[in-house]
């Protein structure tokens, strides 16, 4: 179905910048959490890279129809300093897309009847909820100078659903197989 509303249309085109940004900060703030000896915070920030990157791809999907150039504003936190530092950052980045951006984007999908808009602003929201959980988690650990203990991270290549306990067999979001799910390990 092609989207039929602007405002819909506009939200994915923001949603997408706000999750290309988390994608490309993450992945940086990774390399960060290495060079001070914390590589299992370093593995977080990638699998937490890689579900953002399954967000921004939906929303790209969504937008299939809407081609050509757009000028996209969109929120995205900055700062490079220490991984305890970069851990707050982005639960803060987390915390905005769980409490305003994406419970607005979602609700205005439903009421603009746009199903596929709906379902990749789901989609994000419960993975980002993990998200600020998992990154409070490591920066209790960073504050004391140490690395997190961290198992597996399992992503959900379709959702971007998080998973620290074992894969499940079906995505608990998307309903996907345990197949699709994308294993960082140390
Ligand atoms: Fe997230
Ligand atoms: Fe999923």
């Amino acid at each position: 179905m092609p989207l039929e509303n602007a405002m819909t249309a506009d939200f994915l085109r923001s949603a997408y910048g706000g999750e290309s940004m988390a994608h490309m900060r993450y992945t940086i703030w990774a390399d960060v959490a290495d060079k001070e000896n914390m590589p299992n915070i370093g593995r977080l920030f990638r699998a937490i890279a890689y579900a953002e990157w399954a967000h921004a791809r939906n929303h790209f999907q969504e937008l299939r129809e809407q081609k050509g150039d757009f000028t996209v504003p969109a929120g995205a936190v900055f700062g490079m300093g220490k991984t305890v530092d970069n851990l707050i950052g982005a639960r803060n980045g987390e915390l905005h897309e769980i409490e305003q951006m994406y419970p607005v984007y979602l609700e205005s999908s439903r009421f603009q009847n746009e199903k596929g808009a709906e379902r990749s602003f789901h989609y994000a929201l419960e993975a980002e909820k993990i998200h600020a959980r998992l990154f409070e988690e490591a920066r209790k650990s960073a504050e004391k100078g140490m690395d997190m203990a961290l198992g597996p991270v399992h992503i959900c290549q379709i959702c971007g659903h998080t998973v620290v306990e074992g894969i499940p067999d079906v995505c608990p979001i998307c309903g996907a197989k345990k197949e699709q799910f994308r294993t960082f390990a140390a």
